[in-house]
């Protein structure tokens, strides 16, 4: 949204499309922008029409699309507001009248873009069906465009935040959403519910936060109206009573700034696409309803919730937009594969003292008492951040002496487990806002558990939801399949695991062992990373085209056999499954034969005479292992092994942050033989904010 900032067309077309490229990465099946066109909307007014351009595919074929219409770019617009979205598809298919925004009729009246999932969208639809509306897309957002002109039609004295009122209050599930409207010119809406938005401010002046008034309706009275308006079939949709609920009286937070200097608002899901604009931003909370109008921006509130914080500080972010580029690599996974020597140090810089052999998180350590008064541990994650829960959990048995559970979040979610004020969940994300993972957080907040983030998104909904916790400071992670968080991820909670257990005098040996280890971490990575060019022959010579294979590893490589097969089948679309080597006798080896491929992790500890069993029921049985092992390895049979792969030793507890980096390479050699792109894997989002 511009305000008083004379910019072109093509400069506000360039700013949406730009922002849509940075945000490729969390979806991008289709794309689309909304922005005011050359013509007016109808000859009473001089309000121009809202033009949509909107195509399936990835940001670069909206670009194509956009030249191919030929907009008059010249012309200076001196405040407008565009809105604009990428996709990835959760209702309806993947096709052009699917794309966002989503318009509300034919002539563009409201349109929406959408983020998460509505999920009474049927028995709105069929409200709707019964007021004549007709529907164009299968998408669950178009019900929101049409509910919108719905209630502007039956008062169209309202405000925009007021009308967005009166939908959200028919809305179940999750959205980030944002209006535009020809009703409601250079206006714009922004709201969310469990799923993330942020608004950039840039201006030259100094922003004036100022407070407007409160008034809330009775929360009895609230939860009476809402039971009614979204339960009942028979006066489903009801307005709310204007007595009993009075929605033009509501908070109200604004950025009041001098008329006449620029100030432009940039409204995203991720501050990626706001940083190279501005580092001012605010985030908004569950239910802001966020009003933009004449250069002011106004937050008003859809329904009160208690102890909810009424300030929505303008922060100022750390990140860089050249971290966020992909340095000298063909794809930002290969960046982010190269970068952990750097990214696993900085996971530990300021933590952990070396010398002195010590961890120290500020992040958690007011919380210390409670948390070692915990009985039991639960870790709850989804993908790679739940593998990286499972390759510490038996440390974090060994050094807390407390049972630790790890489970999925969906798998959690479902099952809805008892959870005591006395546990302490951790929960682990690289983005922050993993829909699933957020759900469980809310459970086990209403439990009154102690719970702690593990993030690497600063700002993000799990670290700022969760009482305390440790940012991984990865950097920020682009590619869709997760590499340099998992290594941080793993780092981040053997710290947690050192400092829970740091006033027990009998694990201070081990203490020192674990810390002196990970001080030689980043460099025994280096060195494996020199080994590219032979990780990458053996991908190409033994695995590439293959149908399927098995990732073998016992005790602390089982995590990593699963996150080995998890990369491999994200970005090769090859199917590779991870194996406990245990239980190859329980099934798998009904499958082993001299052709399909198999990865054995074979580095040593006191795991290695099961796992040297396991490499002899697979061997007996003609099948010939990729087999990592530990470097200058004289124990293991290599006579029947079809390659060899040497990594330097490290301690036990820490040897799954070096094995996984031959993995992670294979994964991206496939990836790049199938001629697949590596940073965007088909039918995959980075960050997963839908359930
Ligand atoms: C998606 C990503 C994975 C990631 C998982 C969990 O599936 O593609 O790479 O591991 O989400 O995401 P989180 O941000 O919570 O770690």
């Amino acid at each position: 949204a511009n305000y008083n900032t004379k910019k072109s067309r093509g400069q506000i077309v360039e700013t949406l499309v730009e922002g849509l490229s940075k945000l490729e990465y969390r979806g991008y099946d289709s794309t689309g922008i909304g922005i005011d066109s050359e013509h007016e909307f109808d000859d009473k007014s001089p309000v121009k029409a809202i033009q949509l351009i909107r195509q399936v595919g990835k940001v670069a074929s909206l670009r194509d699309e956009i030249a191919s219409q030929n907009l008059d770019i010249s012309e200076i617009l001196e405040n407008h507001v565009g809105i604009a979205h990428t996709r990835w598809a959760t209702h309806g298919g993947v096709t052009q009248s699917n794309c966002h925004p989503q318009p509300s009729d034919s002539k563009n009246e409201f349109i929406v873009v959408h983020n998460g999932i509505i999920t009474n969208y049927r028995e709105l639809k069929t409200f709707l069906k019964t007021k004549g509306y007709t529907f164009n897309s299968d998408t669950d957002t178009e019900i929101i465009a049409k509910l919108f002109k719905y209630y502007y039609e039956k008062d169209t004295d309202l405000e925009f935040y007021q009308l967005a009122k009166e939908v959200l209050y028919q809305l179940q599930g999750s959205y980030g959403l944002l209006v535009k409207s020809v009703y409601y010119p250079n206006e714009v809406v922004a709201t969310r519910k469990g799923s993330p938005l942020l608004i950039g401010v840039k201006s030259e002046q100094k922003l004036k936060v100022d407070f407007v008034d409160v008034e809330f309706i009775n929360e009895q009275e609230q939860k009476q109206q809402h039971s009614e308006s979204a339960h009942s079939s028979s006066n489903f949709l009801a307005p709310p009573s204007k007595v009993k609920f009075d929605i033009r009286k509501s908070e109200s937070r604004a950025i009041l700034p001098d008329y006449n200097k620029p100030i432009e608002f940039f409204i995203s899901s991720d501050a990626s696409s706001v940083v190279e604009h501005t580092k001012k931003v605010l985030f908004l909370e569950d239910d802001d309803i966020a009003h933009i109008d004449s250069g002011e921006l106004h937050i008003h509130r859809a329904r009160k919730s208690a102890g909810m914080s009424t300030t929505r500080p303008v922060q100022t972010l750390e990140m860089q937009l050249a971290e966020i580029m992909r340095g000298g690599y063909d794809h930002f996974m290969m960046k982010e594969i190269f970068e952990q020597p750097d990214s696993t140090y900085n996971t530990m810089r300021g933590r952990i003292d070396f010398k002195n052999k010590t961890v120290t998180l500020g992040g958690i350590k007011d919380y210390l008492t409670s948390i070692r008064r915990s009985r039991r541990f639960q870790m709850i994650a989804c993908g790679t951040s739940y593998h990286s829960c499972l390759a510490v959990r038996s440390l974090f048995e060994e050094l807390t002496e407390a049972p630790v559970s790890v489970d999925l979040a969906s798998d959690f979610l479902d099952r809805s487990p008892p959870i005591f004020r006395d546990d302490t969940v951790i929960f682990v994300s690289q983005s922050g806002e993993t829909a699933d993972s957020m759900q469980c957080l809310k459970y086990c907040r209403a439990a009154g558990a102690l719970t702690v983030g593990v993030v690497n998104s600063v700002g993000s909904s799990i670290s700022r939801d969760t009482d305390c916790g440790v940012h991984i400071n990865a950097g920020p992670e682009i590619g869709v399949a997760s590499t340099k968080a998992y290594t941080s991820q793993y780092i981040a909670l053997v710290m947690i695991a050192l400092q829970i257990s740091n006033h027990v005098i009998t694990t201070a040996a081990r203490h020192k062992e674990i810390i002196q280890g990970l001080s030689e971490i980043p460099k025994k990575i280096e060195k494996v990373l020199k080994q590219s060019e032979h990780i990458k022959e053996i991908s190409e010579k033994y695995l590439h085209g293959r149908d399927s294979m098995l990732i073998v590893g016992r005790g602390y490589q089982y995590a990593s056999a699963l996150e080995g097969a998890l990369k491999i089948k994200e970005i090769s679309y090859i199917h590779a499954e991870g194996i406990q080597a245990g239980e190859l006798k329980h099934g798998v080896l009904a499958l082993v034969d001299e052709k399909l491929p198999i990865v054995a992790f074979a580095t040593q500890d006191s795991f290695s005479p099961k796992v040297n069993s396991a490499l002899q029921q697979i061997t007996a049985r003609e099948g010939h292992p990729i087999i990592i092992c530990s470097e200058g390895d004289n124990i293991i049979d290599r006579s029947k092994a079809s390659a060899m792969i040497e990594v330097p030793q490290t301690i036990d507890c820490l040897q799954g942050l070096i094995n996984i980096v031959p993995l992670q390479m294979m994964g991206y050699y496939l990836s790049i033989s199938a001629g697949n792109n590596p940073d965007r894997p088909r039918n995959l989002a980075k960050s997963v904010t839908v359930e």
